[in-house]
């Protein structure tokens, strides 16, 4: 287990945009674990390579602490509806801000093993895949958010 050093809003790194994932490799493994380990270190739903420095289109995802998903190289193939909530990134912690988006979500996605599957989601699962998707191009919510950005304390 490893808890690797969350990227925060301002770092260059979350503004890029990540590469495939070609291949699975043990290197590659080990990071997937270590992306896990973070984000339940840190209270968080969902995780993206460029979070922890990583330049490769992969997500870990868990929005009930039962149901881990590992998206390589996802591909949102629809969306429907609409959900406005609050919504926060552990790259910009203590904060959160109104966004809007789509309720529903299909996207397809490799496995750890690299076999394409297709996940589908409403709700929190939806916007924390749009989230974590949105990280493998360079965007954070807060490109997205309406209103002011907002203290987690000032509920
Ligand atoms: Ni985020």
């Amino acid at each position: 287990m490893a808890i690797r050093n969350i990227r925060e809003l301002g770092d260059e790194v979350l503004r890029k945009h990540c590469k495939p994932v070609k291949e699975m490799t043990p290197r590659l493994r080990g990071i997937i674990e270590d992306m896990f380990d973070t984000m339940y270190d840190a209270y968080g739903v969902g995780l993206a390579g460029p979070q922890v420095g990583i330049l490769k289109r992969v997500v870990v995802i868990d929005v009930d602490g039962e149901h881990p998903f590992v998206l390589i190289n996802p591909e949102i193939l629809e969306t429907d509806g609409s959900q406005t909530g609050s919504e926060g990134c552990l790259s910009v912690p203590g904060k959160h801000a109104v966004v809007t988006r789509p309720n529903y979500v299909k996207v397809k996605a490799q496995d750890i093993d690299m076999n394409w599957f297709e996940l589908e989601g409403t709700e929190l699962l939806a916007r924390a895949i749009q989230h974590e998707c949105d990280h493998l191009d360079g965007i954070l919510y807060v490109d997205k958010k309406e209103g002011p950005l907002l203290d987690n304390e000032e509920e």
